[in-house]
């Protein structure tokens, strides 16, 4: 096993007690996540489904975010392990480990409690 393998595998099994194990600078901020997602993501995901609808749709769109943050299971650990590997139809992205963070942050507030 490599080092970067091993150390992946602590920080799931830290998770318990350490949410982001995986080398999480500072704590996860909402709005600079939704900076990001503004700047890489929405050509495809609108925030919410008011502005999914108010926009042109277009081939290739993804779900909005908010419909992202209430499908089962999708908790900031979830959206911060999505975000590291690549999902085609989506673009490979590069994003720091903390843009992730706040990224997933950004998704999680916008779930809608029922
Ligand atoms: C070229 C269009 C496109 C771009 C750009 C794009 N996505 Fe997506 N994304 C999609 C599509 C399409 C899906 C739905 C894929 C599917 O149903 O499997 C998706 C799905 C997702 C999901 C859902 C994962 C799940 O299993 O619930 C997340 C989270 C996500 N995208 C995050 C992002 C983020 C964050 C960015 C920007 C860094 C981004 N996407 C950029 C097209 C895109």
């Amino acid at each position: 096993m490599t080092i970067a393998a091993a150390l992946l595998l602590a920080g799931c099994l830290a998770q318990e007690e350490v949410p982001f194990a995986g080398g999480m600078p500072q704590t996860p901020s909402p709005e600079r996540g939704q900076a990001v997602a503004e700047q890489w993501c929405a050509t495809c995901h609108a925030r919410d489904e008011e502005a999914r609808a108010a926009r042109v749709a277009q081939e290739g769109d993804g779900p909005s975010f908010a419909a992202i943050a209430g499908r089962d299971g999708r908790d900031e650990q979830f959206l911060w392990d999505f975000l590291e590997g690549d999902h085609f139809p989506m673009p490979t992205y590069r994003l720091f480990p903390q843009e992730r963070a706040d990224i997933a942050a950004y998704i999680v507030s916008l779930r809608v409690e029922e």
